[in-house]
């Protein structure tokens, strides 16, 4: 769960301070599915960029299961990031020096995972890139980077995962791809997604519009938690998903299925959650 309460960003430059968000109060439940939106330079990044500490906000405070990480220091931040977050960005930010399957790696190995080559073989499979596991950056199209930089979010079974227009720079049949992978993360993790796509957003349960780094409007999508997961799927690439769906069942199955399946039904619940 995070909590924000009375959130500002301001950057100054010289002598001169521009705030680019004021008075964020949000709280965002346990699998929950946010969509910000709002127009260009409204302060989506820069809110995203708060809820998962890679900035400090210059007012206010963010709490993330209990923990006010507007405290943190630079190393609990690190290790609070690495243990319970993921991001996937709109320009992947894949390392060009390693190669797709040491990308997807070095996250769990940092955890200290000793199965970290085992299970990022395993979700490059799941995201269809096995035959491109010794591949690097430069040689992949910007879906297989996307793909790439999923399997490297999801590695470490985040908690929360932030995904800032994840879908900006690729086709509408890779986009279709990426989000729909991020829904299925969503089953086990919440997700908070910056999206100036209105459809993408309207798949969130809720949607927070910005507007000059005010919270504008706060729009419910879902209100009854009894959700079928509307598909972004295009029929051409539905064969493929249901396999990826096979698969991802059958691994789910083989590790830890039984709380990852739990945390999944209690989904149906969390509606209530919310105000
Ligand atoms: N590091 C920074 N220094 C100065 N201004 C910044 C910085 N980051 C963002 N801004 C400004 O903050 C505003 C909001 O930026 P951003 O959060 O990236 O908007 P969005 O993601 O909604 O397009 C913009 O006017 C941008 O120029
Ligand atoms: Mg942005």
């Amino acid at each position: 769960m995070i909590e924000v309460q009375n959130l500002g960003r301001d950057f100054t430059k010289g002598a001169s301070s521009l705030t680019v968000l004021t008075d964020i109060n949000l709280t965002i439940g346990e699998l929950e599915f946010v969509a910000i939106t709002g127009h260009s330079g409204s302060g989506k990044s820069t809110l995203l960029g708060l809820l998962a500490g890679l900035d400090q906000p210059s007012r206010g405070s963010i709490t993330v299961d209990g923990v006010e990480i507007t405290g943190l220091d630079e190393d609990s931040l690190s290790e609070l990031r690495g243990r319970k977050m993921g991001f996937v960005f709109q320009s992947f930010q894949l390392i060009p020096t390693l190669t797709a399957l040491e990308n997807v790696q070095v996250p769990a190995e940092i955890l200290g995972d000793a199965s970290a080559r085992d299970r990022a073989a395993e979700l490059l499979e799941r995201v269809g890139l096995s035959d491109r596991a010794s591949h690097y950056p430069g040689q992949l199209s910007g879906g297989e980077m996307q793909r790439v930089a999923l399997a490297r979010a999801a590695v470490t079974q985040p908690k929360i995962l932030f995904a800032d227009e994840p879908t900006g720079n690729l086709d509408s049949a890779n986009g279709d791809i990426v989000m729909d992978m991020l829904l299925q993360q969503n089953r086990d993790c919440t997700l908070v997604l910056v999206t100036h796509n209105p459809q993408l957003a309207a798949l969130a349960d809720r949607e927070i519009r910005l507007k000059d780094g005010r919270i504008h409007e706060i729009v419910v999508h879902k209100k009854n938690g009894a959700k079928p997961r509307a598909k972004v799927v295009k029929k051409s690439t539905a064969k493929k998903q249901s396999a990826n769906a096979a698969r991802k069942k059958s691994a789910a199955k083989g590790k830890g299925g039984t709380k990852r399946k739990a945390a999944a039904s209690g989904k149906g619940a969390r509606a209530g959650k919310r105000a």
